[in-house]
């Protein structure tokens, strides 16, 4: 299984995110969910070394949200350790209901401390499940947000999440998805790259002993590049008013749309669209 990649012998020198060959196995779930049970401990060490850019995507993407009732009901997707939530309870208040979903029970664990740690946080209810089929009840939410998930998806997941997303949304419902990107221009894209070339070797050296595993998120954020597929897969699924909103000159990315109010009478087709 997956953990034989993550246990590779230690070799002389450095290994960085470009000696990853990119395969299937890589996207499989039980390859991430080992990942990220592992990497858990030390995932915050990301957030120090963005230097709270990833916390100011996070609030801006949540921003992104059309105005919600104070007692709404959101989603937070592939949720980690609750990352997203002091955005979401900041633009929300205490009264809203938040469900996070996570398939790695170390992610949860630190979800679960985060919860302990702070009254803010006493309405959050967390699912140990697969982000492709949660444990709630159709039209479930008002909104729907995901933090630096989507790039561990496989391209063949990206239609079964917008199904999902249309399955757990209300109708006039919102979504907003956040991905780091690489810029689509030269210089900025260069610039970026020289950043992720400085921060990750500090990164795996702080973390230690678990410096190999560090490299697959970078790994993970190259390959996937941009939300341009998952956007298509969004149209698909008969989302409006799509779009994507780029934050600081392209290096993290946010999907947003809605779930139409009628689905009848409008041409679109709502079924399951196989
Ligand atoms: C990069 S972390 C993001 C955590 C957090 N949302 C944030 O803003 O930092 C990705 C999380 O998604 C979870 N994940 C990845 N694929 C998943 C899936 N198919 N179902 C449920 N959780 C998933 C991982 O376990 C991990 O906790």
């Amino acid at each position: 299984m997956s953990s034989r990649v993550l246990e590779r012998p230690r070799q002389a020198r450095r290994r960085t995110a470009h000696d990853i060959v990119p395969t299937a196995e890589l996207f499989e779930t039980g390859f991430v969910r080992n990942l990220f049970n592992q990497l858990a401990p030390n995932y915050h060490w990301h957030e120090q070394m963005a230097c709270g850019l990833t916390n100011r995507w996070r609030r801006e993407a949540v921003d992104l949200l059309p105005a919600l009732p104070p007692a709404s009901v959101v989603i937070d997707l592939m949720s980690g350790g609750g990352e997203m939530w002091p955005a979401l309870r900041q633009r929300l208040g205490p009264a809203a209901q938040v469900h996070a979903v996570d398939f790695a029970p170390a992610m949860l664990a630190q979800a679960r401390a985060r919860q302990q740690q702070a009254a803010q946080y006493a309405r959050t209810t967390l699912h140990h499940a697969d982000a492709l089929t949660c444990p709630l009840p159709d039209e479930a939410a008002d909104a729907l947000v995901c933090g630096f998930g989507l790039k561990t998806l496989a391209a063949t997941d990206f239609e079964p999440l917008a199904r999902e997303t249309r399955r757990l949304l209300r109708p006039g419902g919102s979504f907003v998805l956040l991905e780091l990107t690489l810029p689509r221009h030269g210089w900025r894209r260069a610039a970026f790259m020289r950043y992720l070339r400085l921060v990750l070797p500090l990164i795996a050296w702080l973390s230690r002993g678990r410096a190999a595993l560090h490299r697959y998120l970078p790994f993970y954020a190259h390959s996937f590049a941009n939300l341009d597929a998952v956007e298509g897969a969004f149209h698909v699924a008969g989302f409006e008013q799509v779009r994507q909103v780029p934050l600081l000159l392209g290096c993290a990315t946010a999907l947003v749309g809605r779930k139409p109010e009628e689905l009848v009478g409008q041409g679109l087709d709502f079924g399951v669209s196989e």
